[in-house]
């Protein structure tokens, strides 16, 4: 029997690795998450109902969280953190404190054999401020000088999280001679990713009727990986020793679009004509991001399998029938 520990398990990623986990054999998981964000809805008790997963309500960056969760773990997924543009504006304080606190916690508990491999969750965002300072590849590869350039900018407290997350992870890994993989995130969408992402949200306006529709950096181009191929990467990445001590990319290079692209595909899917009113990107100023998955998918030899058109539908299929909740607006 596999034993899993996930922590930011009620999560978006969180509960999709739980669910793809729970359709093989002989595994145990317990989900840690303190439903700041993660919810116990009906989709975290269906997986309850399955005798296989727990869930422990618990804050990470309490030492006595770790010793409810107990040790011996086979697998650690480290998904948990603050994320999200509001929080990171709002409370960038917030951002920096979690993120890096729970991260040693689940080091030191890794230390004292809490856990055999762990899988720590980086982002895009770790390389995403070098790129004002210096000309990236894109596609761009894992080994890029990880730079913050504005410190009293609250947007630098998320990559800033996440640059310390690796450098610790690597530097513990290390030191206590256990098996890590860090992997970065790169736009990752699917069910019940939350209301606060430009895919839900032109969905929610579309379906409001809005016209024009109003859509904000038409210009800017992104590469969206389906959550369930990054599962699946995330899973082969846990699952090969290949990858052990190794920084992947995990996201999809086979369909860049620009978001005036994903727009008309969202009004196409929805049946709409509404015209587009095109306004300029907020707050974030990369034009162009997208993963060089080479690395990722020779070490691991699978590859992103679902396209964007199929992503969307299964995503928005979701939100069709779970539109924004009244409180959460
Ligand atoms: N979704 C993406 O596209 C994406 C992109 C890059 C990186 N990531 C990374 O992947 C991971 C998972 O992202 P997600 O989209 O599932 O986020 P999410 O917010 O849906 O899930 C994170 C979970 O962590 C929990 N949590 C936060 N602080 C906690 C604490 N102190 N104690 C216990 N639980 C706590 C929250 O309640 C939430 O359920 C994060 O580390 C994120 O940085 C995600």
């Amino acid at each position: 029997m596999k034993k899993v520990l996930i922590t930011g398990g009620a999560g978006f990623v969180g509960l999709h690795v739980a669910r793809a986990l729970l359709a093989g054999p002989d595994v145990e998981i317990l989900l840690v998450d303190n439903l700041r964000r993660g919810r116990r809805d009906d989709e975290v008790q269906a997986l309850l109902a399955d005798r296989r997963c727990r869930l422990l309500e618990g804050d990470l960056c309490e030492v006595s969280t770790f010793e409810a969760a107990g040790k011996g773990f086979d697998e650690v997924y480290h998904l948990a953190a603050v994320i999200g543009v509001r929080n990171v504006m709002e409370r960038p304080q917030d951002v920096i404190r979690v993120n890096a606190l729970s991260t040693l916690r689940v080091l030191d508990w890794m230390a004292a054999g809490g856990g055999r491999k762990l899988l720590f969750s980086s982002t895009s965002e770790a390389y995403a401020w070098t790129q004002h300072v210096l000309p990236l590849p894109v596609p761009t590869p894992e080994a890029v000088p990880l730079a913050l350039t504005d410190l009293a900018n609250p947007r630098s407290s998320y990559a800033g999280s996440k640059i310390f997350g690796e450098l610790a992870v690597t530097q513990y890994g290390r030191a206590h001679a256990f098996p890590f993989v860090i992997v970065r995130l790169h736009n990752v969408y699917g069910a019940r990713m939350g209301y606060e992402h430009v895919i839900p949200e032109l969905h929610e306006r579309v379906r409001q009727g809005q016209t024009p529709l109003v859509v904000y950096a038409t210009d800017h181009r992104r590469a969206f990986c389906h959550v369930d191929d990054a599962i699946a990467l995330m899973q082969a990445a846990m699952a090969n020793p290949a990858a052990d001590g190794q920084t992947l990319n995990i996201g999809n290079d086979q369909e860049e679009v620009t978001i005036g692209d994903l727009a008309q595909r969202i009004l196409r899917r929805a049946g709409s004509s509404a015209s587009l009113e095109a306004r300029p990107a907020p707050h974030d100023p990369i034009k162009r991001r997208c993963p060089d998955m080479r690395r990722t998918c020779n070490l691991l030899n699978i590859r992103p399998r679902v396209t964007l058109d199929m992503g969307l539908d299964r995503t928005l299929s979701w939100y069709d029938t779970h539109p924004r909740p009244p409180l959460a607006r």
